[in-house]
């Protein structure tokens, strides 16, 4: 067990020593509408989650929907190019944004139908998205 810390311990120096992750370079103003819309997600899934292990599962797929889903992509249309994250990024980690996006919508359509056993399978999704970009993305 101790060993396995240390080697855990030694990865994690080893991947911050040599950050390999692409850097993205996305204006400032896009870059705070990004940060924001982060912290959002967390408590979104958060919520998600807590709403999943009280059996509301009509809940947890209303706030997939509307906080993480398909039904959340756009809305900063309104606001200046540089303002905007999503189509500030590179081609592909935008599109990592977007399965994410879709991702959310199926479990969302799971959840709210009451289907408890489809909605729990796809879960693990929710994160897969997020994992995936913060893994080959940095903005600074
Ligand atoms: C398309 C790429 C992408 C996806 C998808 C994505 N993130 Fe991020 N996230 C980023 C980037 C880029 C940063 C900024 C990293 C940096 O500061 O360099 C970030 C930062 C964050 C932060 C820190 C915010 C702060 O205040 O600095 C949180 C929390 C976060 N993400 C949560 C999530 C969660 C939860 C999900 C999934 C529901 C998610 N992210 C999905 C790209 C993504």
């Amino acid at each position: 067990m101790k060993a396995l810390f240390a080697i855990l311990a030694l990865a994690s120096t080893m991947a911050m020593a040599e950050d390999a992750r692409q850097l993205a370079v996305l204006p400032v103003p896009a870059q705070e509408v990004l940060r924001q819309d982060m912290r959002d997600n967390l408590v979104a899934l958060n919520e998600i989650l807590s709403l999943m292990a009280t059996g509301k599962l009509k809940e947890a797929g209303e706030v997939a929907e509307s906080k993480l889903g398909q039904s959340a992509m756009g809305k900063h249309r309104s606001k200046p190019f540089e303002a905007r994250p999503g189509p500030n990024m590179p081609p592909a980690m935008h599109s990592i944004g977007m399965d994410g996006h879709r991702a959310a919508s199926e479990f969302a359509a799971a959840a709210q139908a009451g289907d408890r056993d489809k909605a729990l399978a796809l879960l693990p999704n929710l994160t897969a998205a997020c994992v995936a970009c913060h893994f080959s993305y940095r903005i600074r």
